[in-house]
């Protein structure tokens, strides 16, 4: 599995499984298929109310922790000081672990509160609760208060990232601030039929004799972001893990850039209740 060094030097593995929707055995069973097959990294959140069974399943799996790569997401609700100290406790509990990899702040609230819950967060990290911290659905402005009283520089921006929404300018100022942007919803998520039926990626697939869905995640982790693609489809988990063995054209990776439209399929961060 490749993998990419944080900004705190920790390695996360640049692709893993993600688990919205995914509900009680269908979390549970596709997170032990996942990581029997090759999988080392797995997105959850308390919010997806599946962290009981992703920790079964991890458990079950009898893979040494220390090679597994585990992120989960502080809820809305417990947004603040306190409450986001006893949220990732609670999640621990949850997935049975003594520590996560990357704790992230699912959705930005007001400034005030969003600053308040990182200052708990950097705490958390630097108390070995989590090895690496971050934020999800950051725009610009979100990430440019928050440097105002950060001490710790975020490791990871979590975003909606597929060929229709690219966000090249928000993955430039990530790296030029040292964050790593890492893709929710690789493949479109609910609206995966308008990225499959799409002809110029059947075109690249069938000329590598891949799948449209492993071209589109092949084409972030050319651009250097971290895919988290949900599957619950034994056969199609598999799928997903089976790019590094090809590579784009130049050609092919500018038809791919020449698709993004800004065309988000998710809430804007400020207009999410
Ligand atoms: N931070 C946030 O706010 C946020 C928001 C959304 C998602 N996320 C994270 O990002 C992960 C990925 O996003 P997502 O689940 O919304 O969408 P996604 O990974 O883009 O797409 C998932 C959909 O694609 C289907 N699929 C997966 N691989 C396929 C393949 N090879 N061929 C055909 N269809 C395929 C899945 O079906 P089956 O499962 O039926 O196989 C599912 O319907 C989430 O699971 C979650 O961990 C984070």
């Amino acid at each position: 599995m490749k993998t990419a060094k944080l900004n705190n030097g920790v390695t996360i593995p640049l692709l893993g499984l993600g688990t919205f929707r995914a509900q009680e055995k269908e979390a549970y069973n596709a997170v032990l298929h996942a990581l029997k097959n090759g999988y080392r990294h797995i997105d959850t959140a308390a919010v997806y109310g599946n962290e009981e069974e992703v920790g079964q399943a991890i458990k079950d799996s009898g893979i040494p922790r220390e090679e597994l790569f585990i992120t989960t997401k502080l809820a809305n609700p417990d947004q603040g000081y306190l409450s986001t100290k006893k949220a990732l406790r609670k999640s621990l509990e949850r997935l049975g672990l003594d520590y996560v990899d990357l704790y992230l702040i699912h959705w930005p609230k007001s400034y005030e509160l969003t600053a308040d819950s990182y200052q708990a967060m950097e705490e958390l990290y630097l108390d070995g609760y989590t090895r690496s911290i971050g934020v999800s659905n950051f725009n610009f402005h979100h990430l440019e208060h928050l440097f105002e009283t950060a001490e710790i520089i975020p490791q990871v921006n979590q975003v909606e990232s597929h060929i229709y929404l690219q966000n090249k300018k928000l993955q430039e100022f990530c790296m030029k601030n040292g964050i790593y942007l890492e893709a929710y919803a690789p493949l479109a998520s609910h609206e995966i039929s308008k990225l499959l039926e799409n002809e110029k990626m059947q075109a690249i697939a069938k000329a590598h004799g891949k799948s449209v869905a492993q071209v589109a995640l092949r084409y972030q982790l050319e651009r250097d972001i971290i895919v988290i693609p949900k599957s619950v489809t034994p056969k199609r988990i598999d799928e997903n893990l089976d790019v590094f063995d090809f590579e784009l054209t130049d050609e092919e990776f500018e038809t791919i850039s020449n698709l993004d439209r800004g065309r988000k399929f998710f809430p804007e961060p400020d207009n999410f209740a």
